[in-house]
């Protein structure tokens, strides 16, 4: 399976920064240094039919951070996926630890958001993860399997056409990375539930996110079942992303 790379620039930004970060990418000609991973970068809202208009041409997707699990009406402050769609980004990040944690969002309102992300037609990249508790306390996969749950139930036979990203709450931002065989080991669980969902999910990348960077890009990419990384940090910085697409 083609790895995928995708950069989470969360709230970061400026017409200047992004300017210059999207000008070392486009010198990095990732279709001919990294031409094994898809590439992509998830500016905030505001700025993604510019981005996208700068990456036109290139081999770099655009997606957003998040999208509104509904499609239109009086919902104020809210950004529809058919918006996102309509400036021609291509995924739509959903139920980041940082949306669930800070927003009060439920695996039920991540699992209408993947669902409404694909009903406009872009990739949903559903976020799953345990906190540090959790994870001590035994139930890294009770907690990640029950709000892949909540997206599996939902989505039926669309659960093939999105991607899964593993994010352990402890690893992001911390700089601590899940070992390659800790992310492993709960990556081979989730490809387990979604093929006992369904055979066809086995398809589905799985991208682990926390804390990566360009010296454990490649070890982590080189697990069975990690198919890419969401990146955050690293990702603000083009000489650290390109390098971890090129670990791709
Ligand atoms: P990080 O963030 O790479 O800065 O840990 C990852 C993420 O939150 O997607």
């Amino acid at each position: 399976m083609k790895k995928l790379v995708v950069g989470n620039w969360k709230l970061h930004g400026s017409r200047a920064f992004n300017a210059e970060l999207i000008q070392g990418l486009l010198a990095a000609d990732l279709a001919a240094t990294a031409p094994r991973a898809d590439v992509a970068v998830c500016p905030p809202f505001v700025y993604l039919g510019e981005v996208v208009s700068a990456l036109s041409g290139s081999a770099i997707g655009v997606g957003s951070q998040d999208v509104s699990a509904q499609a239109q009406g009086a919902f104020t402050g809210e950004v529809a996926a058919p918006m996102v769609r309509e400036l021609g980004a291509r995924y739509a990040i959903v139920g980041h630890s940082e949306r669930r944690s800070y927003h009060g969002e439920t695996d039920q309102v991540v699992a209408d958001k993947a669902k409404a992300a694909l009903a406009a037609g872009l990739i949903p990249i559903v976020c799953v993860g345990e906190t540090l508790a959790e994870r001590e306390s035994g139930s890294t996969e009770a907690v990640v399997g029950r709000q892949l749950k909540a997206v599996i139930d939902l989505l039926g036979a669309q659960l093939v056409d999105i991607v899964v990203a593993y994010e352990p709450v402890w690893a992001i931002g911390t700089g601590k990375t899940a070992s390659p065989e800790q992310a492993q080991a709960v990556h081979a669980f989730l490809r387990a539930q979604l093929v006992s969902a369904q055979a066809a999910a086995a398809g589905v990348p799985l991208l682990y996110g926390g804390s990566v960077k360009p010296d454990n890009a490649a070890q982590l990419f080189a697990q069975a079942d990690i198919n890419g990384g969401l990146i955050g940090g690293a990702a603000l910085k083009a000489a650290d992303f390109v390098a971890i697409a090129r670990a791709a």
